[in-house]
């Protein structure tokens, strides 16, 4: 059962048909709205034209020539390029119960697009067309370097290289391009994003579907950031093995308390005189003890980021539970996203109250998350992709910060370790003992996780 059972209730399906030159930031948009859908349960696919004129051109030399109108050959690799995408999309809709698909392509004549329109209205899917419009020069200069230095086009070309040749393809586009316009396309259901959102046009969207999509889109920004997240210091429940409560930190909790600004500077390096963070707590004591020596101003504590509420298990050790509730205790093994305690909470209710979280997260800039286990694995697989069978699952280690760099393609992780002993809080599955046995399934293994390059 869907967060939102949107496609139950109105069963539409919607195609998102990303428009606008390359290095608009079209891809970085497009993966997110897949990863925020995928997160909130609605089954979600971006379709990226680039991924299959690469595989279908494999030995064809991919220089800007390639991408002009003139170049025969080029047209109909690109030509077939967008066919894939677009069957593998339908396939995947028809077949799969796909809800939303996006499809990730860069030739954004009128032409094409009522090609698509078409294509849509007879398998009855409602297209959303998605313009990135951008002529702030910084941006586009930013997102070259960013996106495409890293393209597996200009792979093993020097940086200069790849910024002429692209600023070439670039050219090429622009020779064909047709943005939205207010009125010629006033029938389409369209978003315009002029400079990422300095101005948004909005038209004709019509489902609740399309409108959460709107409003996610309306909150990106993609200035760059970096999120830093930590679970709280080891609490005196910790050392008892309980779970829940309000309790104090321990004392080892509080030295990684003391030790955590030393930590946060230490790696944010050079950056760090002129960088502010806004620091988040959940309401509970021990997220608040371990924010308390941090030298930010900007503190805020949430409810949205409490510890999920083990219900009639709270302040019981895992070893109680299993004795007094073992069906219980066996269903949350085996489903450990869906099990919710008894009146307390599942993993996918912590989804639901953390979504106004992650829309405020992404108008944010730089920021300190400290809050506790199984939020923290939600808010990761956010960042990170993660599916929900994997997530509840993931070690989180106590006095660890962990640092997030979304890049365009992929976000960096990387991990300080307080080195102040904690117990382990990880439970595995099958066992009411903590502890963590070779191979479990880290942080640790996940160090750099590519996003699959939206396909
Ligand atoms: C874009 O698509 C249109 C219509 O399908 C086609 O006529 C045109 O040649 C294409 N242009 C480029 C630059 O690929
Ligand atoms: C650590 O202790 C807190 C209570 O202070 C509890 O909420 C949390 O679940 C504990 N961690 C684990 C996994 O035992
Ligand atoms: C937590 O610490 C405060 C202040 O040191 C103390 O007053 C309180 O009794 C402690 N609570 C528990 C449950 O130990």
């Amino acid at each position: 059962m869907p967060v939102y059972s949107v496609s139950h209730v109105e069963n539409v399906r919607v195609c998102v048909v990303m428009v606008g030159l390359p290095a608009r930031g079209k891809s970085l948009i497009a993966q997110k709205i897949v990863r925020y859908l995928s997160w909130l349960s609605i089954k979600s696919k971006c379709f990226n034209v680039g991924n299959y004129r690469r595989e279908l051109a494999k030995d064809v030399d991919a220089s800007h020539e390639f991408f002009s109108p003139t170049n025969a050959v080029g047209t109909q690799y690109r030509r077939q390029a967008v066919e894939a995408a677009i069957e593998a999309m339908m396939h995947w809709f028809n077949d799969e119960h796909g809800v939303v698909g996006v499809l990730d392509a860069t030739n954004s004549t009128r032409a094409r697009r009522d090609e698509i329109l078409q294509l849509c209205r007879t398998n009855s899917i409602e297209p959303m067309f998605l313009e990135s419009w951008c002529d702030d020069e910084n941006l586009i200069l930013h997102n070259i370097i960013d996106v495409k230095t890293t393209s597996p086009d200009y792979q093993g070309q020097s940086a200069d290289f790849a910024t002429s040749d692209f600023l070439k393809r670039i050219k090429h586009y622009e020779s064909t391009y047709e943005p939205l316009d207010r009125d010629h396309d006033r029938q389409l259901t369209f978003v315009k994003l002029v400079n990422v959102n300095s101005q948004i046009m909005l038209n004709r969207i019509e489902s609740y579907l399309e409108s959460r999509i709107v409003y996610y889109v309306m909150n990106l920004h993609i200035r760059p950031r970096t999120i830093y997240l930590s679970r709280h210091g080891e609490s005196e429940y910790n050392l008892t093995g309980q779970i829940g409560g309000d309790a104090n930190l321990s004392e080892r909790g509080w030295k990684y308390a003391k030790k955590l600004p030393e930590l946060v500077l230490k790696s944010l390096g050079e950056d760090a005189p002129h960088t502010n963070l806004t620091v988040w707590t959940s309401t509970l004591k021990r997220t608040q003890q371990t924010a308390s020596f941090l030298p930010y101003k900007k503190k805020l504590s949430w409810k949205a980021l409490d510890e999920l509420d083990a219900g009639d298990c709270d302040g019981m050790t895992y070893e109680e539970i299993e004795q007094k509730f073992p069906e219980d205790f066996k269903a949350r093994d085996d489903n450990k996203y869906e099990y919710r305690y008894r009146g307390g909470e599942s993993y996918r209710d912590i989804v639901i109250r953390l979504e106004p979280i992650i829309m405020e997260l992404e108008r944010q800039e730089n920021i300190l998350i400290i809050t506790h286990q199984a939020v923290l694995r939600c808010l990761y697989a956010y960042f990170m992709n993660i599916p929900q069978e994997e997530s509840p699952w993931m070690s989180i280690p106590l006095h660890t910060l962990i640092k997030l760099e979304p890049r365009a393609y992929s976000t960096l992780v990387s991990r300080l370790k307080a080195d102040i002993p904690a117990v382990s809080t990880y439970k595995e599955k099958g066992t009411s003992q903590l502890g963590e046995a070779e191979g479990a399934k880290s942080v640790k293994s996940r160090d750099i996780i590519n996003e699959s390059p939206c396909s």
